[in-house]
């Protein structure tokens, strides 16, 4: 049986901190869907479409990992593709309280899809989509934050 997980999320933009749980899920998973959360409501920076483009040119050419996104919710698109599980990385206490949440949320639409939360290194700790727009427009270098092809979109920010 191939396992295949779902990585969802905001990816507003994508950042090291997302790549690198990316690829150590893979070690676990025979596939993995990165989800975009299609929610407008959340008054992304980027739109689906780029937000989309930037996770595909941020990762090595990869034939177990695919790209998509969702207007309805995760647990229902993971019903559909058949997967087992969902990926989620947690930074800090602070994250445990609302994934905590979202997991039961999730285990109460269906039991059967697990979630496996992968801690972040210690360099990803402290990031995140929106301190990094926030450091961008600030003028700091985030280069070694973001992959390449974020940074050169991160720029038209300024
Ligand atoms: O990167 P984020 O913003 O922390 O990701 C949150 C996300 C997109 C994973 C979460 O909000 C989500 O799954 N949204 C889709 C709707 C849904 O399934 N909500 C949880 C159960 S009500």
């Amino acid at each position: 049986m191939k396992l295949i997980a779902i990585y969802p999320g905001s990816f507003d933009p994508i950042t090291n901190g997302h790549v690198d749980i990316l690829n150590r899920a893979l070690r676990l998973f025979d596939k993995i869907i990165v989800l975009v959360a299609d929610n407008p409501a959340k008054k992304p920076t980027f739109s689906v479409e780029e937000r989309k483009a930037m996770i595909w040119e941020s990762l090595e050419d990869n034939p177990k990992v695919e790209v998509d996104s969702t207007t309805g919710l995760t647990v229902h698109y993971a019903e559909k593709v058949g997967a087992h599980a969902l990926i989620r990385g947690l930074r800090a206490a602070t994250d445990f309280e609302y994934e905590f949440q979202m997991n039961s949320a999730n285990q109460f639409i269906n039991a059967n899809i697990e979630s496996v939360f992968f801690m972040a290194k210690h360099d990803f700790m402290f990031i995140s989509s929106s301190t990094i727009k926030e450091m961008v427009i600030g003028g700091v270098d985030v280069s070694s934050l973001v992959p390449g092809p974020v940074l050169k979109r991160l720029k038209t920010l300024k």
